[in-house]
């Protein structure tokens, strides 16, 4: 599976003062046109700051009458500016903030609520605005004018959907299942045995996998395993909607793009039915659903650089959002089923003009599957290389007034690792109307960039460039190269709750299976063979036309690649023992 990185085709800095979508808030404000009808609101300000920066969510609720488009405004007490927003359209001027709804989320009911967020830099002190505004009208708590005619209300709105019987962490206090397959092919190689009791995901990867390929374990084999095992959660990757990888080609599956009524009953019925068995009820079963598809139609479907035909296809044709939200819709009637959609990477998604479509895309899909409650969480960096956290250089930093967001590596983008873009993706999804309990995960477990290359500190202050790339402990030569690369290391070794609005850091691409075989491979899995793997290759729009990176000699992706593997735990980070 591939992970193709793509800048926005129109790459957008943010004018001086002005101007990004955020999410707004909407409560009761009266207009000229509305005198007479009651309007109350109020706001709760939540921030996430880490000096210099923060992100923040302003959950407005309408106290008052229902609004059809909404206006909200603060003043910042300090030199606050906002660099990007969601859930709304943000702009601002000097101190003074104004947020209007976006057009899909303009009427707001009495009660309810809209949580417009953003990301801000700022020096000094940040203190929460001392005051919001809501289509002109200070947010008291309350209602005013006309006094309501029917008792205002008690207690606050529901934010969440009534509880199931979901745990809010399925990975809190678990026994991960580990899979003895993999397990057995890393205790096998040099050094193997220091990580091969850890858990990494089963790829549902077409639909004999169900049964076991090649007399390897199947869906029921793996389950019957993790109940030996005492595990209580299990990871599965659901991996084969119609025409997938449609801006790739080492991991085209074996449906067409059509074949929509297959991927129902031949693959996605039998897993559900599977899954659902009474016997597998105390394990938590995780479920990664569908890497990159969803993203591929937000970025590479038409209209950008990046774009493919096979991609344009399957969105005229609709098979991805059906495919997923078919997916979403069985697994998620099932009690113990945690559904995680996939959400791309920071490198691919992070711009505005890509982050905003996906959240609605996303808000989109999980409706079309009946509810958002079939989403239990996202999950980002899946296969792919990302650092979770660059601990020498933010986004917010400059380099003699020039913003690193202005470096090549970074290009604008408005996030440079994994958490801080997974911890804003749930910010804005539980804006634009997920449950407020919702869990990311990441995976880590490829992108710990350990080993020789790894800088000890920053970057110099020669340059924005020499302080980026002298900086970033991500050593690939363009954050949009994805497949078998040198220098990567394990990263962080899987864990739950490892930090604010993560449920767990995971393995889902099992350390040493390749991305993807370097030259071309015949085979019967339908995977083709993408240039991306060609260590000669020197790239496309997607990765900036520059070298690959990948490693030589890697074979068919999944299929073990022992050199990769050793690369692996050369360049850990955390080191191995
Ligand atoms: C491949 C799958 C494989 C998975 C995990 C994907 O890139 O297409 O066949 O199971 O990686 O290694």
């Amino acid at each position: 599976m591939r992970h193709p990185s793509v800048r926005p085709a129109v790459r957008r800095g943010l004018a001086a003062g002005a101007a990004a979508a955020l999410l707004a808030t909407g409560a009761v404000v009266l207009t000229q046109a509305e005198a007479g009808a009651a309007a109350g609101c109020k706001v709760d300000y939540v921030k996430n700051d880490w000096g210099g920066g923060f992100t923040a969510t302003a959950t407005v609720t309408n106290l008052g009458d229902a609004l059809n488009g909404w206006t909200l405004e603060w003043d910042f007490a300090g030199d606050q500016k906002v660099t990007s927003g969601w859930t709304g359209t943000f702009s601002q001027s000097g101190q003074h903030v104004t947020v209007k709804n976006a057009s899909w989320n303009g009427s707001l009911a009495t009660n309810a609520s809209v949580a417009p967020g953003f990301q801000a830099t700022y020096s000094g002190t940040n203190a929460a605005p001392a005051s919001f505004k809501l289509n002109g009208q200070t947010c008291t708590g309350g209602t005013s004018s006309p006094p309501p005619t029917s008792p205002p209300p008690t207690s606050p709105p529901p934010t969440s959907p009534p509880p199931g019987t979901r745990v809010d962490n399925p990975f809190a206090g678990a026994k991960q299942y580990v899979n003895p397959e993999w397990s057995a092919l890393a205790a096998a190689e040099p050094g193997g045995s220091k990580i091969s009791n850890q858990p990494t995901a089963v790829w549902l990867d077409r639909i004999a996998a169900i049964e076991g390929v090649n007399g390897g374990m199947g869906l029921r084999a793996h389950l019957d395993q993790a109940l030996k095992e005492g595990a209580t959660s299990a990871e599965f990757v659901i991996y084969d909607l119609p025409g997938r990888d449609c801006a790739a080609l080492a991991s085209n599956g074996e449906l067409g793009p059509t074949d929509i009524d297959k991927y129902k009953t031949q693959y996605i019925d039998p897993i559900a039915a599977i899954m659902s068995d009474a016997k597998y009820a105390g394990i938590h079963i995780v479920t990664v659903v569908e890497p990159d598809s969803l993203p591929n139609l937000v970025t590479n479907a038409g209209g950008t650089a990046g774009s493919t035909d096979a991609c344009a296809t399957m969105k005229a044709n609709g098979n991805y959002v059906n495919g997923v939200a078919y997916a979403l819709k069985k697994l998620g009637a099932i009690p113990n089923v945690y559904n995680y959609v996939d959400a791309g990477h920071h490198a691919w998604l992070g711009w505005d003009s890509n982050f905003n479509p996906t959240v609605q895309l996303f808000a989109q899909v999980a409706d079309a599957s009946g509810s958002k409650s079939n989403v239990h969480g996202f999950i980002t960096n899946t296969a792919n290389y990302s650092a979770t956290h660059e601990p020498y250089f933010k986004v917010t930093d400059t380099v003699n007034g020039t913003t690193v967001r202005q470096s090549k590596w970074v290009d604008w983008n408005n996030y440079v690792d994994e958490q801080s873009y997974a911890q804003a993706l749930r910010t804005a999804l539980v804006g634009a109307g997920f449950d407020s309990h919702l869990g990311m995960l990441i995976d880590t477990s490829r992108n710990g960039w350990g080993g020789s290359a790894r800088p000890a500190g920053p970057g110099p202050l020669t340059s924005v460039d020499d302080y980026v790339n002298g900086g970033r402990i991500d050593r690939r030569i363009h954050a949009g190269n994805w497949c078998n690369q040198s220098g990567a290391g394990l990263g962080e070794r899987p864990a739950a709750d490892p930090a604010t609005g993560i449920d767990a850091y995971v393995w889902v691409k099992p350390p040493g299976e390749s991305d993807g075989a370097s030259q071309l491979v015949d085979n019967d899995e339908g995977k083709g063979f993408d240039r991306m793997c060609d260590p000669t290759y020197t790239g496309n729009a997607r990765n900036g036309n520059n070298p690959t990176g990948a490693l030589p000699n890697a074979p068919l992706a999944g299929h073990w690649f022992s050199a990769q593997f050793q690369e692996l735990l050369k360049n850990a980070y955390p080191a191995l023992p």
